[in-house]
């Protein structure tokens, strides 16, 4: 487990309290940059976090060609892809970052080849790339590999009607396989697509550059290709996972929250919980500014005594597997037993350890953990297993008695864009320790 540069040094804040905005998805932004490079000329993307993982998107897409321009203080990334002149990623850029074998479905899409490389797994999971591969060539697309590298190519005619199935609604493999597809003369569809907030932002995006998709029950996503995709302006939608990380660090220290630019409607299950858990839950008393029909605003006023839930992640709308740690966290501190399973990745409970050595009561059963809610939790040193696992030991160690020092905080820089400061500003005793 990585733990190099530092760690995050948290103290007990108790009641934290107040208003909070919220930046862009990562997981909208990260398949939207790829989906750039179906597009030449200038594209200008609004509320884009300034996270690592968005730096090596941004460093991915220049190695390619592309001209960026990512201005960190207002958040605002432009694009021209008018210059992008290679098909092959290097490897090392994909061993930093997973997201980037989205990249290989555009590449593919513009210049009928691609080359790619086995993106490095991560300690939640082998993160297997098999889904995308097989999608491809269902759809005709060659695939080859040595022990370095993955060759895509399109030999000849693909056929006119095509149809992939997914075995599961993977993210990724679901964006990859529409990249590749809108520009792919005749129909494709995909069915048992993945259809989270994040996927239909990017899909708004495809739509808004001029490609032709539309839906059909259940979870299809049907792609008419066509011959040339336009630049493009789009802000991206508020990140549910950040606006969870927050609404928990009010529910886990007895506090209340305004976020006035969450999406309620896209964590009905999450939001459902908390209620379940007795805290006090408002929302939609804003109107979203581009479109008047969509409410925006979620407040939580913590209950002083949270109760047992039971959680199992799930493809949305179920709930949310990135939210798993983070809840896991308050429900150390509920009354009662609350079980948590966790079924999308095969490795994605190692913070349960972690927050044991923090004075919670779990235990471990294949991908179950029970956990027996205490009074108290006592801060530790922990380390970070993954970006998810990372926020919920700053929310354990918010409500713990003492100081908490997080390690990994890679993972956290990963994932968020200084969310570290908007605790503080709700009250919360943080520092960001560099070794
Ligand atoms: C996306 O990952 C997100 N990342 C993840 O967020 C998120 O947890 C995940 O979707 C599920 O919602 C981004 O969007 C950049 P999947 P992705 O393909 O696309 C297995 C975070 O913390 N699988 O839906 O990789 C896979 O191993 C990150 O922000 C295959 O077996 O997720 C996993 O068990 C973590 N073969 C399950 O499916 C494949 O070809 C879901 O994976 C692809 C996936």
């Amino acid at each position: 487990m990585s733990t190099n540069n530092g760690y995050i040094l948290v103290e007990q804040s108790l009641n934290l309290s107040g208003t909070a905005s919220l930046l862009g998805a990562k997981n909208a932004a990260l398949p939207i940059m790829a989906s750039l490079i179906l597009t030449s000329g200038k594209s200008v993307l609004y509320n884009v976090p300034n996270s690592a993982d968005i730096k090596e998107m941004i460093e991915l897409l220049e190695d390619l060609g592309a001209k960026i321009d990512f201005d960190k203080e207002k958040n605002i990334l432009e694009f021209d892809g008018s210059f992008i002149n290679k098909a092959e990623v290097k490897h090392e850029v994909m061993d930093k970052m997973r997201a980037s074998i989205l990249v290989m479905g555009p590449l593919l899409s513009r210049f009928k080849k691609a080359r790619a490389a086995f993106p490095g797994g991560c300690l939640i999971g082998a993160r297997p790339i098999d889904f995308h591969l097989k999608g491809f060539e269902s759809l005709g697309v060659k695939i080859t590999n040595d022990s370095e590298f993955i060759y895509a190519t399109i030999d000849g005619q693909l056929k006119e009607e095509r149809k992939i199935v997914l075995e599961y609604p993977s993210v990724g493999a679901t964006e990859n396989l529409v990249m590749f597809a809108v520009l792919q003369a005749g129909v494709t569809k995909i069915i048992n697509a993945a259809l989270e907030p994040e996927v239909l932002d990017f899909l708004e995006v495809l739509k808004k550059m001029g490609a032709n998709i539309s839906f059909e029950i259940p979870a299809t996503i049907i792609i008419t290709g066509v011959k040339k995709l336009n630049s493009v302006s789009h802000t991206i939608i508020p990140d549910r996972l950040e606006a969870g990380a927050l609404l928990l660090a009010a529910a886990i220290t007895g506090g209340n929250i305004e976020l006035p630019d969450a999406r309620p409607d896209h964590m009905d299950l999450f939001l459902e919980k908390l209620k379940q858990m007795g805290h006090e839950i408002n929302i939609g008393f804003n109107n979203l500014s581009s479109n008047k029909n969509i409410k925006t605003g979620v407040k939580l006023i913590a209950t002083k005594s949270q109760r047992a839930v039971n959680i199992k992640t799930c493809p949305y709308p179920g709930f949310p597997t990135d939210l798993q740690a983070p809840i896991m966290a308050a429900l150390c501190l509920a009354n009662g037993v609350s079980v948590v399973e966790e079924t999308v990745f095969e490795n994605r409970l190692m913070h349960v350890k972690e927050l044991e050595k923090m004075g919670a009561q779990i235990s471990v059963k294949n991908n179950k953990a029970t956990v027996n809610g205490v009074d108290h939790l006592y801060g530790a040193s922990v380390i970070a297993s993954d970006i998810r696992a990372s926020a919920a030991l700053v929310l354990a160690g918010l409500a713990a008695k003492g100081k908490t020092q997080v390690f990994g905080i890679n993972h956290w820089r990963r994932g968020y864009d200084k969310l570290e400061d908007k605790l503080i500003n709700l009250g919360a005793k943080i520092e960001i320790i560099n070794n």
